[in-house]
């Protein structure tokens, strides 16, 4: 069957929106009409060159849609389930899966630009495309490995569970997962895009106290006060980490996350703890980043660490996101600033690169 799909074919070329051939799911595969599919800074990343990626490409890894048709052996999901995609696939069976810790899958140690037999399910002019994370959500339909798809809740709206998908799981699960908040910690978030801002709202969720925003676009800060921020810092006018300490009261606070991915704000984030505090990554740097860390500041007992989907369990943690917002728990409506259709996916991430949106979400007729 056709597609329409966003293909990026070159790296600092805009994406070329056509139509693509999907294949046929094969076994323990699914497709899947995609209702709406988040913009996020990982896609802009390959298209950028950041994040060295195969191309041709089909971007998109925060997607949510309806399961139109299964291969042989899947049992998981069913055509009419509603789905949100999981970027990082659990099997159930792996020594990490059975460990408790499926966001470090090992079907992560195969190429995620195609399926699990090394070829792809898409087609343009006979030559195939490569997936993204196993998702591809900048299509109308992508096939995916029946590991890589969650089943959700029929009465939520698939324009916004389609967050939960990337952004949300992968800003808030950090708090509740890897980092554990407990009530009335102190707390600072660098980077307040699409995903800080999740981060942001956690935090607030679990009942943090200081809650420190760091960023270096203002209408990032005022944004992030609406989610949750006790305490704004604007980083292009003054030191972040001597004002983070400074708020913190005690050399710094007690947990900082860093959400943007570059080798400048994880050193930041992580001075921006106090002797025994912990430093989270949750941001994606450019391949071969690298870290320049005084060895006392890990002697003096802090954590450096970082976050994948969540560190949790993405299996339940999707759905019982989506479980608080439905009960109107969680906020993600205020994410979105902008529903744009799949032709002008290109004017999405200049929106981003602008830092005009909080996150604009790509919907499907
Ligand atoms: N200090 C603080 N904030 C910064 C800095 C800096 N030096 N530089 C950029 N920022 C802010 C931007 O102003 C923006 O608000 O980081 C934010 C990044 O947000 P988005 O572009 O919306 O990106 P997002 O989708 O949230 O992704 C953030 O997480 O998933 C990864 O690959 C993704 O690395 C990316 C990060
Ligand atoms: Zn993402
Ligand atoms: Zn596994």
């Amino acid at each position: 069957m056709d597609a329409n799909a966003a293909v990026l074919y070159e790296v600092n070329k805009p994406l070329v929106i056509e139509d693509v051939e999907v294949l046929e799911p094969g076994p323990h595969e699914v497709r899947v009409r995609w209702a709406a599919n988040g913009v996020c800074h990982s896609d802009l990343h390959v298209m950028t060159g950041d994040y060295p990626h195969p191309l041709p490409v089909v971007l998109g890894h925060e997607a949510a849609g309806v399961v139109e048709k299964i291969g042989a052996g899947v049992e998981s999901v069913k055509p009419g389930d509603h789905v949100c995609s999981s970027y990082i696939p659990s099997c159930g069976k792996c020594w990490y899966c059975i460990g408790g810790q499926p966001t470090m899958c090992a079907l992560r140690d195969k190429p995620r630009w195609f399926m699990l037999d090394g070829t792809s399910r898409f087609r343009k002019n006979g030559q195939p495309l490569h997936h993204f994370l196993q998702v591809s959500g900048y299509a109308t339909h992508s096939v995916l490995l029946e590991e890589s798809v969650i089943p959700i809740r029929k009465d939520a709206p698939l324009d916004l569970a389609c967050l939960v998908s990337c952004g949300v799981l992968a800003g808030a699960g950090p708090v509740f997962n890897r980092a554990k908040v407990p009530p009335g910690a102190s707390v600072a978030v660098f980077g307040c895009g699409g995903v800080g801002l999740n981060t942001i709202q956690a935090a607030r969720m679990v009942g943090a106290g200081k809650i420190i925003a760091v960023d270096v676009n203002p209408q990032k800060l005022t944004w992030a006060e609406e989610f949750g921020a006790t305490h704004v810092v604007d980083a292009s006018k003054e030191d972040p980490v001597a004002r983070v300490q400074a708020i913190g009261g005690i050399g710094g606070v007690d947990f900082a996350f860093e959400v943007v991915g570059t080798q400048k704000t994880i050193e930041q984030a992580l001075a921006s703890t106090h002797r025994g505090g912990m430093c989270v990554i949750v941001g994606v740097s450019p391949a071969g980043t690298r870290l320049s860390i005084d060895p006392g500041m890990l002697l003096q007992q802090r954590v450096l660490t970082g976050s994948s989907f969540g560190a949790g369990h993405q299996r339940t943690d999707v759905p019982l996101l989506i479980d608080l917002f439905m009960a109107g728990k969680y906020q993600l409506k205020e994410l979105v600033s902008r529903r744009l259709p799949l032709k002008e996916l290109n004017h999405a991430f200049d929106l981003m690169k602008q830092g005009e949106v909080k996150r604009s979400v790509i919907v499907y007729e």
